[in-house]
């Protein structure tokens, strides 16, 4: 069965889905971007994602490509196309195709393509029961980073960075020290007390969905969250670190910059969250 994409308006073989030399999105990564879990044949947390898009086109002054109901339908078809019951949707909106010029085209049209991609739940599992590893990067990225944009290269730079330290991850480090969040996760870590421990996400991170549904997920475990940064050396000398993102929901973290986070084993809280995440977020048949 042949992977299906959805591109401005046809559903249409993987292979051959392909946009034009002038989507804003290829010449100036001038777009935005969602990427949904699908766990057991649901799309998890559409409602929370689509709110995320719906704000970060606003903050760009891009229209929506169709109604936020027809998007809806056209993720759940991509999703079912490709008979996706474990993996991600992806889902990608530019200012549309128009003759190269910086300043924002008149007539052009927002341009949409939505993919779908199975992921081995077992593999995925096998990976938290590791646990992964990061490095720390200095900050160099803009200041719109609660923007879900297209624009990845320092995160593409720092993530090939993590690969070539034989690590999974990286964390940005802001100038005082603090930790901002992964290339493509938030982070976390969980104090001696049990505390859980996330940046805060009114500027200089990206509000992550699943960070906001694991809010929800605490709360329903009793455990108590603070939202403050915190330094590399504390979350070194953590009880736990971890970092959430849809792709991977809770992943624990057990090594920075090649020292160990305390026994350097997955640690019970983050395992527990990472249980608990799919009870308790929103799920769409799709
Ligand atoms: N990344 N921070 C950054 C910079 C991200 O790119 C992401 C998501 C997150 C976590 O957000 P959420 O919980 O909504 O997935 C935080 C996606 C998965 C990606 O780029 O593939």
């Amino acid at each position: 069965m042949p992977r299906i994409a959805y591109v401005n308006g046809r559903y249409v073989r993987h292979a051959d889905a392909v946009v034009h030399v002038e989507d804003r999105g290829y010449q100036f990564a001038d777009g935005v971007y969602e990427v949904c879990e699908v766990a057991r044949g649901f799309i998890v947390d559409m409602t929370r994602h689509l709110d995320r898009l719906n704000r970060s086109l606003g903050e760009l002054d891009i229209a929506w490509p169709m109604s936020r109901k027809a998007l809806e339908t056209v993720m759940r078809e991509v999703v079912r196309r490709n008979r996706v019951m474990n993996g991600m949707v992806y889902l990608q909106v530019t200012r549309g195709v128009a003759p190269r010029d910086h300043v924002f085209p008149v007539a052009a049209r927002p341009a949409v393509v939505i993919t779908a991609k199975r992921i081995d739940p077992a593999v995925v599992h096998k990976r938290a029961e590791g646990g992964l590893k990061v490095i720390t990067v200095p900050e160099n990225r803009w200041d719109r980073v609660d923007i879900k944009s297209i624009g990845l290269l320092p995160n593409v730079l720092a993530k090939q960075k993590a690969k070539v330290a034989g690590a999974h991850e990286a964390w940005f480090i802001d100038p005082d020290g603090t930790v901002k969040e992964g290339a493509s996760t938030n982070a976390w870590i969980v104090t001696m007390e049990g505390k859980l421990v996330t940046r805060p996400a009114d500027h200089g991170i990206l509000r992550g969905i699943t960070r906001t549904t694991l809010f929800d997920v605490a709360g329903k475990l009793g455990l108590e969250i603070e939202e403050r940064g915190f330094t590399v050396a504390e979350a070194k000398a953590a009880r736990e670190a971890f970092i959430t993102a849809a792709t991977t929901v809770v992943m624990p973290i057990v090594e920075i910059d090649g020292e160990s986070v305390a026994n350097g084993h997955p640690g019970s809280v983050a395992m527990s969250l990472r249980q608990a995440f799919f009870d308790v977020a929103e799920k769409t048949r799709a």
